[in-house]
């Protein structure tokens, strides 16, 4: 019997991309890295050498696409509205879902918590921990209340050695906890190396393909919040999601960045609590149920997460600055968008704000990507700078141009029907929105054209005796 050929090669390594390159080049020439650190001198794997998990004769065959029917392969429901829909309407046999989020913010848990649901459906999981004990995950499960019938554990960190006892174990779901503490002896370098994560992660894909089993893998995130290890890890799998929180909030929002099953707009929506994460399945409502209605410096907005229209709330605070350069604090909103804001809001529609400091958050930790808030910020800022509140059954949406004209925004309708659902009754809104728009009834809509008429009518009814009326009355 010949015996494969070993052979190595020794190839240099971006640590934050992975990218390789076979001579020393000093720093990564990937154009899109640009990273500070030296290129490090690494051994690949060998080649040529079988790896467990895979071999030739196990290798899919071809098909015809005609031939292949989606009801062979029907997706896995998962007892949770939120992550169905994060997963693009169930979990994919065969797929490798990345969980990516900051320590703390709750992978483990919901790892857990997805594992009691599917052995709760008589499936059994197998739970591979490098980070924690069996007892450890056992303190974790008697907190969330799960027995752990068919929630098999094991603490261990060498892939090959998972690799084999997954083959052993044939569960219906493998969920690793995390990434990053993997090793394969074949490679040397250290666990959480990029070459190690990478070898990592394609001996669990090449393993969840070849045995159609899902495969959920935790996976830690660097200081500015991206994926820790290499970039080719998230090409490599089908679904990278994020599990975010801001400071301080108990809310958890899951987040696609990437999936090969649906869309990357879905959120997911869940609270920390403490029996583990609880999905909210109206988020609208939860906030809405905490508005303290008189509030200055508060409008109402509805955005769209993906299929999903959110009712958010956007808070403004200004106050005289004691600094040089007045500070503009955006937590949940483009900073160079609130900027812009600010000063089209300064030029064009007679809001004061040059002498301000202007914090702006969203409530409840949610972030909002979408121009349809600059109105809403712009109203919120007036609210705060005047002292005047908004009417509390008015919402407003719509972009903001630079000479200070409002601008239209998708799917209008979706986002008034959010808002009579929540018992809202006016809305200001661009007047070019109002093309084919049927408001729902009971709601009174405000056409606006200009961010003035749009802060008259939205601060204006309020008038207040600490507000210059020529605010409101100058001309366009
Ligand atoms: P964990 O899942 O260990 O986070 P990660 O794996 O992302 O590092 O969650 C840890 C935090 O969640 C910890 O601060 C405690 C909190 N927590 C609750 O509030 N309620 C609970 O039921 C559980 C299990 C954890
Ligand atoms: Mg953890």
């Amino acid at each position: 019997m010949t015996r494969p050929r070993e052979r190595r090669r020794t190839v240099f390594l971006c640590r934050e991309c992975g990218h390789e390159s076979p001579r020393w080049l000093g720093f990564c020439p990937a154009p899109s890295c640009r990273s500070p650190l030296p290129l490090v001198e690494t051994e690949t794997a060998p080649v040529g050498v079988s790896r467990p998990g895979w071999s030739a004769a196990e290798a899919e065959p071809v098909l015809e696409l005609s031939q292949l029917r989606p009801e062979d392969h029907p997706r896995i429901q998962l007892p949770s509205q939120e992550l169905n829909r994060v997963l693009g309407g169930g979990l994919v046999p065969g797929s490798v879902v990345l969980l990516a989020g900051e320590p703390g913010v709750g992978k483990s848990t919901l790892l857990l918590q997805i594992a009691h649901f599917m052995a709760s459906e008589g499936r059994s999981v197998l739970y591979i921990s490098g980070e924690e004990s069996p007892q450890q995950i056992k303190l974790r499960s008697e907190r969330l209340g799960i027995v752990g019938h068919r929630v098999f554990l094991l603490s261990e960190t060498d892939v090959d050695i998972i690799v084999q006892r997954l083959d052993e174990c044939r569960p219906s779901l493998a969920i690793v906890d995390s990434i990053q503490t993997l090793y394969s002896r074949e490679v040397p370098s250290g666990p959480g190396s990029v070459v190690q994560v990478r070898e990592a992660g394609l001996r669990l894909m090449r393993w969840a393909k070849s045995r159609h089993v899902p495969v959920l893998v935790a996976g830690h995130v660097t200081k500015d919040g991206s994926l820790a290890g290499p970039r080719v890890l998230e090409h490599m799998v089908d679904v990278v999601t994020y599990l975010e929180s801001q400071d301080y909030s108990s809310y958890r929002i899951l987040r696609n960045s990437k999936n090969r099953f649906g869309s990357t707009t879905e959120v997911g929506v869940f609270e920390m609590t403490g029996q583990g994460l609880e999905e909210v399945v109206d988020p609208s409502q939860a906030l809405l149920s905490q508005r303290y209605d008189q509030a200055v410096g508060t409008v109402l907005l509805p955005v769209l997460e993906g299929s999903r229209p959110l009712l958010l709330e956007v808070q403004a605070l200004t106050s005289p600055t004691q600094l040089p350069v007045p500070r503009r604090v955006a937590n949940g909103v483009d900073h160079n968008r609130l900027l812009m804001l600010t000063a089209v809001a300064g030029r064009r529609a007679g809001l004061e704000l040059s002498g301000q400091d202007v914090i702006v958050n969203v409530a409840g930790g949610f972030r909002i990507s979408e121009p349809a808030a600059d109105l809403a910020v712009v109203l919120a800022l007036g609210s705060s700078l005047h002292n005047v509140a908004t009417d509390p059954k008015v919402v407003a949406f719509g972009e903001v141009g630079l000479s200070g004209e409002l601008r239209t925004v998708p799917q209008a309708q979706r986002r008034l029907v959010e808002e009579a659902r929540l018992g809202l009754s006016r809305c200001i809104l661009p007047e070019t929105a109002l093309d084919g728009l049927s408001p729902p009834p009971g709601m009174e809509l405000i056409p606006v054209r200009t961010l003035r008429q749009a802060l008259r009518a939205g601060l204006g009814a309020a008038r207040s005796p600490s507000v210059d009326q020529t605010v409101w009355d100058a001309p366009e």
